[in-house]
């Protein structure tokens, strides 16, 4: 009798604990905050924001953090104006150009070839046409040019501003540009480059010297 009883106390209490469970309902959260944030969620419905909104527009001349405004615009006349003012920030060196001829490789020789001479491996397989080569003289290949491009893209080539950062472009333009030196068969821009602060140097120091003389002569 007594363990009919038991047994009987045993169902009862499982049935009245099982039976109130709904599965198709969260089950009791112990420490609600790990769920529910106390902060607003991103896109969530609040009323104190308008249109209970928590997303909203970011207010006018706002720069996203990590954004470099780019001053140039995406036409012909901004492409000329970036080949006429623009250059790299960053210095010549042989450090930036293996970076960038990797870069090259991975994204631009496919259709502009190994070379630049716009004999990539898609023309060959004529999967893409009209491809400049970069010693093109009617082109005018520069630094600001070619960094404008990879920006924004041109016609059928597309822009390349979200897989290479800022700094990345640079050194891609660098080695486009000693591809170009090459295809004309003259010095590589890390020797150029040299050469031109050399001649930098060899002026400032005969300037000083003019200085200097000069300022003997008012003695
Ligand atoms: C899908 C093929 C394709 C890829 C990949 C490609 N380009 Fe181009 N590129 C083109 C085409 C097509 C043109 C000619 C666009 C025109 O003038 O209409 C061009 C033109 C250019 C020019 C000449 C711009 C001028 O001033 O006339 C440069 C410089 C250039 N590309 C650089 C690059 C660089 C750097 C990369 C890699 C980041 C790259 N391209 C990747 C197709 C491509």
């Amino acid at each position: 009798m007594k363990t009919l009883t038991n047994i009987g106390i045993a169902i009862f209490a499982s049935a009245t604990m099982v039976s109130c469970f709904n599965d198709k309902k969260p089950n009791y959260q112990y420490f609600p905050n790990m769920y529910e944030p106390v902060s607003y969620e991103t896109y969530g419905a609040y009323s104190v924001f308008p249109d209970e909104q928590e997303a909203m527009v970011p207010p006018d001349n706002t720069v996203p953090r990590g954004y470099t405004p780019y001053d140039y615009e995406n036409s012909t006349a901004g492409l000329e104006r970036a080949k006429a003012e623009l250059n790299s920030p960053y210095e010549v060196t042989e450090e930036n150009l293996a970076t960038g001829a990797q870069l090259y490789t991975l994204y631009c020789a496919v259709c502009h070839g190994d070379t630049g001479d716009g004999q990539g491996i898609l023309v060959k397989r004529e999967k893409f046409l009209g491809i400049p080569s970069y010693a093109d003289a009617g082109r005018n290949i520069v630094m600001g040019g070619i960094y404008h491009v990879q920006t924004y893209g041109l016609n059928a080539m597309g822009s390349y501003a979200s897989q290479v950062s800022e700094k990345e472009r640079w050194q891609i333009a660098m080695h486009v540009m000693n591809l170009k030196a090459a295809l004309n068969g003259e010095p590589g821009i890390l020797e150029t480059t040299k050469a031109a602060q050399d001649s930098i140097k060899v002026l400032k120091e005969k300037n000083m010297e003019a200085v200097t003389a000069s300022e003997v002569e008012k003695k």
